[in-house]
């Protein structure tokens, strides 16, 4: 089992999917009448995955509809759990993979693998969660951010230059709201070059970098897949030069467009490959930069020389009227029919894009982590839109392009349970909403969500409101919600850093803390955290109660800006009521969590020593470390 390096895949010898499925493999496993099926991490729909079918395809495509059968990530591990059955499946495979889980009732999971490049691993144990611990054991310890990216982070797509970046943190820090990160998207790049910057926007980016971290704050670029077809350019230069980037059938370089218009892509596939792109992010820290997030690494392909062409107006039209998209004929979100012909070369073999696709993302998480390892001599932040199983150990991810609905706000709870589940412990999802106008009201209910997840991030796309903590009247009540976070660091931090050590969960469903509740296997809208936390957010609008269900007794704490009122409850189902600047949650029972004695504006002000305990009178075993020397 050590020798599982699921992304290490140098040793497989690759063969052509072929294309009338002959050398695609089928498997079956039978399912007990009771059973459910967990699993699948960045998958849409609940906790419970039977009944639906789900494509591991990784897919750039941002209408997130309740049956969409893949994102873009794939994360290949389920779980069978019943009264007799207990068993969890790895299906590692780079190719397409269909899960159909019972969709026809007939009993049976039925996984129809495009390839004939698969290993399968059952793990068998007493219940779902220790399946899980095991698996995490197979594919090893995350990695482990620095404390600050613990902290709330800002984004908007549409941030263009020094003084829109000055004027986000002057709002938070005027309203009085914590911050401790800002993102950069693309806009901060010239022309949207990989590992360059826009000096009319950004004239001295170092002393600009240097300036925001002297008052807490870390900017944090985004990174694109596709290098720009630029000559002149050191990047495209380089890869031009040395061979870096695929090819097509007829020996050319691939070219496609996505944002900076038509680009080349790196081999991540090949080591030096990977060693040479992780190793240009030296542009970015040489700046000062510590933290980073790599998109558009499916890779999203909008049209390339072998499908219909699409203005940048026409991607953006897409994207906001979706109707507009479906119905028109041979454009859409991604351009999937380039696939065949991208070309790696892998073990000194040319293998065909599309059977490999759902690693590529992984290996440029690989290349970005292993490269950062060896610029920075601290630990750094990196999250990825594109993910397989095993990618964890270089980065977080972030779950893409939701938009500003309850619903999604309901599908991150799940998310989280499901990609803790696949290792990805750092994770969490554009708070707020991407696409789409988010409200008063639903901003506050996802930040009480959100206040939990390792990664805690408001993003919001182009065009749409306005989404800062500030931007919707008086912010009283979003310090409030947001200072909660910062309170409740020194815990998240702590329990973070124990289960990666110990390959555990961070965020789990309910009935892997309480094995043989029969209750708790039907809950999809409330999760552990931690050892000591149970969480059961208001997810729906204009909701200011609902009903709770408490396995075993229970220490109820309302937080409403100033303290913490404690409160025990017995078992059982109760309604709670939670006012919109009020977040509830729960501690469960003979366990204590600590929190930070006061509140702080950034984690650069945080004594993780200085903390009190809350819950039950028992000790808190407490995980402390300076927050940035690297971890093993
Ligand atoms: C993609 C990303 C999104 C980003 C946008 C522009 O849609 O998912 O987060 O804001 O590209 O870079």
């Amino acid at each position: 089992m050590n020798s599982f390096a699921v992304i290490n895949r140098e040793d497989i010898t690759y063969e052509r999917t072929d294309p009338d499925k002959t050398q695609s493999r089928g498997f079956t496993w039978d399912l007990d009448e009771d059973d459910v099926i967990y699993g699948l991490g960045e998958t849409m729909g609940g906790m419970d995955k039977r009944g639906r079918t789900f494509v591991s395809y990784n897919t750039d495509d941002s209408h997130h509809r309740p049956d969409m059968p893949s994102m873009y990530g794939s994360h290949n591990f389920f779980i069978v759990e019943g009264k007799s059955s207990h068993f969890g499946i790895f299906v590692d495979s780079p190719a397409r993979v269909t899960f159909s889980f019972d969709d026809i009732k007939k009993g049976q999971v039925y996984v129809l693998v495009e390839s004939p490049d698969v290993a399968i691993y059952t793990i068998v144990e007493d219940n779902a969660y220790q399946i899980t611990r095991t698996f995490l054991k197979m594919i090893g310890p995350s990695f482990a951010p620095p404390l600050w990216a613990f902290g709330f982070g800002q984004s908007r797509w549409g941030y263009k230059n020094k003084r829109d970046i000055n004027r986000v943190i002057r709002g938070y820090k005027n309203a009085n709201l914590p911050l401790d990160y800002v993102c950069l998207d693309i806009d901060y790049m010239d022309r949207y070059i990989d590992f360059t910057v826009n000096k009319k926007r950004f004239p001295d980016m170092a002393s600009f970098v240097e300036e925001k971290k002297n008052e807490g704050i870390h900017l944090v670029p985004i990174v694109d897949a596709g290098v720009k077809v630029e000559p002149g350019d050191q990047t495209y230069d380089e890869g031009v030069r040395y061979n870096y980037f695929c090819r097509n059938e007829k020996g050319k370089f691939f070219k496609a467009a996505v944002w900076p218009g038509m680009t080349h892509f790196p081999d991540f596939f090949r080591e030096n490959v990977r060693r040479w792109f992780g190793g240009r992010y030296k542009a970015l820290t040489d700046l000062g930069f510590e933290g980073f997030w790599n998109d558009m690494n499916e890779p999203a392909i909008f049209y390339g020389e072998n499908s219909k062409q699409q203005s940048f107006l026409d991607m953006v039209l897409d994207f906001f009227l979706p109707s507009r998209g479906e119905k028109k004929e041979g454009a859409k979100s991604n351009a999937y029919e380039e696939y065949e012909h991208f070309y790696h070369v892998i073990g000194g073999i040319e293998v065909c894009h599309h059977d490999v696709h759902n690693l590529y993302g992984a290996q440029m998480m690989k290349a970005s982590g292993e490269g950062l390892k060896q610029l920075l001599d601290k630990r750094y932040l990196l999250f990825s839109r594109s993910s397989y199983i095993g990618a964890h150990r270089y980065g977080g991810i972030w779950t893409g392009d939701n938009s500003s609905t309850f619903f999604m706000l309901r599908q991150n709870l799940i998310h989280m349970a499901s990609l803790n589940m696949c290792g990805f412990i750092y994770s969490g999802a554009d708070t707020g909403g991407f696409g789409g106008n988010c409200t008063k009201e639903l901003l506050l209910r996802w930040l009480a969500l959100s206040d939990f997840t390792p990664l805690m991030r408001d993003h919001s796309a182009i065009a749409t409101r306005k989404q800062e903590c500030y931007a919707f009247g008086d912010p009283e009540d979003f310090r409030k919600v947001l200072s909660l976070r910062y309170r409740l660091i020194p815990y998240i931090y702590s329990e973070f850093m124990k289960a990666r050590a110990n390959c555990d969960m961070y965020m789990m469903p309910l009935s892997f803390g309480y094995p043989g509740d029969e209750k708790a296997r039907r809950i999809e809208d409330q999760l552990l955290v931690g050892e000591g936390v149970m969480i059961a957010p208001i997810m729906k609008e204009g909701a200011l109660s609902r009903k709770v269900y408490l396995p075993e007794e229970m220490m109820e704490v309302r937080y409403n800006g100033n303290g913490f009122r404690q409160e025990v409850c017995p078992a059982g189902e109760r309604v709670v009521k939670v006012p919109l600047h009020e977040v509830v949650f729960y501690i469960r029972k003979n366990k204590a969590i600590v929190v930070s004695n006061k509140g702080v504006q950034n984690t650069g002000q945080l004594n993780l020593y200085d903390v009190v305990k809350l819950g039950y009178d028992v000790p808190y075993d407490q995980y402390l470390d300076d927050g940035i020397t690297p971890v093993a």
